[in-house]
């Protein structure tokens, strides 16, 4: 039997969300109903509703979420009712030329349910990122269901859905970041905060942190930075270099998506370093440097999809680290809301006052 449930919808570009009831049907083959007990506002939810991902309105918002499964479709093996699960957006095929290589982290062709949620109408509505977690249930593919230690509170838990996963990977996999490097993170919100969480994780001995905003700069310090340049007020290039004994950073994460921040990140690593770009640009955005530089600099230029993560090998990890107190995964939660409280939440993140603003959806 289909359920109607409460969930966060964006129906046209621009508009504000709102509360709609949502029909979730019955999982199918393959896969999973979930009670999603917390969910994370990320800034590509609000890159939904902007219209700047696709024009496929109405979407279900949100996608950083944790939750307890509450049924399966009939030949679902990998997760039963009652587990608790983290919802991940990279449940992987097993079967493309990138899975058949072993490198699953690149899986080209991951799944998602089949069956549509829809509103009452009948209109379908597009989940973001496959997951549409801003909803008392929602349907997803069972491989999305990635299960974790249930002592973690789902409000942290869900974190690594998303956002916190891929800073922590864009410097633990792809900037592959080991002890002793040095590493500067170019933006310190969620997802740069995660870059230096993950840095002093992995050993770095130098984390310097930039931004144009003291109180962000004020945080990354509580995540293991170092040392902190407002690049409003000095050349970040400069500072990083002066800080590395004039040589730049082993590995340098660029953690906002924009040109400039990615020419700052490109001359302030060491010769053979390494470029992360785990910030997400938009079609508009250009860039224009020497291709002598990019030859003669040597070293690796990368970018980073969710932290080159994998989800079963990767959560399970990180939470068992969390619960030894070994990452402060808690300190990313600026505050809990309601489920209408998600257009309010787009306001903070854009003022630059949330790390992460966490949907408490069900006990
Ligand atoms: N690659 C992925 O898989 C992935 C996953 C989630 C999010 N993201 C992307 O990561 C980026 C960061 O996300 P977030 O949630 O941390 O965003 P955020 O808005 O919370 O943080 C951005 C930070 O950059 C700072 N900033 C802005 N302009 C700057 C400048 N010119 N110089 C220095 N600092 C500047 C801001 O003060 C802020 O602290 C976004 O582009 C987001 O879409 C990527
Ligand atoms: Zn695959
Ligand atoms: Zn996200």
């Amino acid at each position: 039997m289909s359920v109607k449930v409460k969930g966060v919808v964006a129906r046209a570009k621009g508009a504000p969300v709102t509360l709609e009831t949502i029909v979730v049907p019955d999982p199918g083959p393959g896969e999973a109903r979930v009670r999603v007990q917390a969910c994370g506002v990320c800034h590509t939810d609000l890159h939904y509703r902007e219209g700047a991902i696709n024009d496929q309105f109405p979407f279900l918002l949100g996608h950083e979420a944790a939750g307890v499964v509450e049924s399966v479709g009939p030949d679902v093996q990998e997760v039963s009712p009652g587990d608790y699960v983290i919802l991940n957006w990279r449940a992987v095929c097993g079967e493309c030329r990138a899975c058949r290589r072993g490198r699953p982290q690149y899986c080209f062709n991951t799944h998602n349910a089949k069956q549509k949620m829809t509103l009452e109408d009948g209109t379908e509505l597009t989940p973001a990122l496959g997951i549409g977690a801003f909803a008392e249930l929602t349907l997803v593919a069972a491989g999305q269901c990635t299960k974790v230690d249930p002592q973690a509170p789902p409000e942290v838990a869900g974190l690594l859905g998303c956002g916190v996963m891929a800073g922590l990977g864009a410097a633990i996999n792809t900037g592959n970041v080991s002890r002793g490097d040095s590493v500067a993170v170019i933006g310190c919100g969620g997802v740069g905060d995660a870059a230096i969480a993950g840095a002093r994780l992995a050993g770095a001995r130098k984390i310097i942190a930039v931004d144009i905003d003291d109180r962000k700069l004020a945080k990354a310090k509580e995540f293991g930075a170092t040392d902190v340049i407002n690049s409003r007020a000095i050349d970040p290039v400069e500072a990083i270099q002066a800080l590395t004994e004039g040589n730049g950073a082993d590995v340098v994460i660029e953690a906002i998506g924009r040109p400039e921040t990615y020419e700052q990140a490109f001359y302030a690593r060491d010769l053979a370093g390494t470029v992360v770009l785990v910030g997400v640009p938009d079609p508009s955005m250009r860039i224009d440097l020497p291709l002598l530089d990019f030859f003669g600099r040597g070293g690796a230029l990368k970018s980073s999809w969710y932290g080159d993560c994998l989800p079963s090998r990767d959560f399970p990890m990180l939470i068992d680290l969390y619960l030894q107190g070994r990452l402060p995964l808690q300190d990313f939660v600026s505050e809990k809301i309601g489920i209408g409280d998600v257009e309010a939440a787009f306001d903070k993140m854009h003022k630059g006052e949330v790390l992460r603003s966490v949907v408490m959806v069900s006990g």
